[in-house]
């Protein structure tokens, strides 16, 4: 007899590992959901931007993300968006991409309250199972009984040379060493927070991806989950 798939996976890693991308493409492989829960950390921070908050007010920024009403909907353009984000009536799928929410997000993800809001959302929709869960503290504090868990690493130089290809073909202007260093520091804030750090759960299966195809990546991952 062969083993059931696994049905909980918990995909984590750091920025640009490309944990996103072979995510969805599990998923669609699977028939899983797929959820990105780096989504909902951009969202917030978006909000909190767009309605002048303070950053550095840790009340304020909890607040707030315990009422946001964040949606996430089957996408609506064909423009390489997985999904639509909404808040109230505006779709901000791009706009949580942009330089401003990437130099705060690790600074409005670092606040327990902003975190225990969002884990709990997030575990909710984990636990009904068949999902393919990316972020940075899945295996470790949002699903730690989930029946796969892959950290995906790769060098921060690697990451930075796919952010830049990602931007650059896109049609935008980018600067690698700008980007790299954005990286290092964005690593720096994610690795040494005090609540959930980004870290390996003890039984997660770490991949390398320096040297692996997103292809490559895929099928290591396929044949782990079988
Ligand atoms: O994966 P991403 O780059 O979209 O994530 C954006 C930020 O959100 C990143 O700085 C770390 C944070 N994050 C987190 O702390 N926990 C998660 N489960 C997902 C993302």
């Amino acid at each position: 007899m062969t083993n059931p798939l696994p049905s909980i996976i918990a995909l984590d890693g750091p920025a640009a590992s490309g944990k996103s991308t072979v995510g969805r493409r599990l998923a669609d492989a699977l028939g899983y959901l797929f959820f990105d829960t780096g989504i909902m950390y951009r969202a917030v921070t978006w909000i909190a931007l767009n309605h002048d908050m303070d950053l550095n007010d840790e009340n304020v920024i909890t607040q707030m993300a315990q009422s946001a009403q964040i949606d996430i909907r089957q996408p609506s353009q064909d423009d390489g968006r997985a999904c639509d984000i909404v808040v109230g009536d505006k779709d901000i799928t791009w706009d949580v991409r942009s330089g401003d929410v990437d130099a705060n997000v690790s600074l409005v993800s670092a606040y327990a309250g902003v975190r225990k809001a969002l884990s709990e959302q997030q575990r909710r929709i984990g636990m009904r199972g068949k999902v393919v869960m990316v972020g940075r503290d899945i295996g470790t504090v949002v699903l730690p009984e989930a029946d796969l868990k892959v950290y995906m690493d790769a060098s921060a130089e690697e990451r930075a040379r796919r952010r830049y290809t990602e931007i650059t073909t896109r049609g935008e202007q980018a600067d690698y060493d700008e980007i790299l260093k954005k990286m290092i520091e964005r690593d720096r804030i994610d690795s040494t927070r005090a609540v959930a750090p980004l870290r390996p759960a003890d039984d997660a299966l770490v991949l390398n991806t320096d040297k692996l195809s997103e292809e490559q990546v895929l099928t290591r991952i396929l044949e782990m989950c079988r």
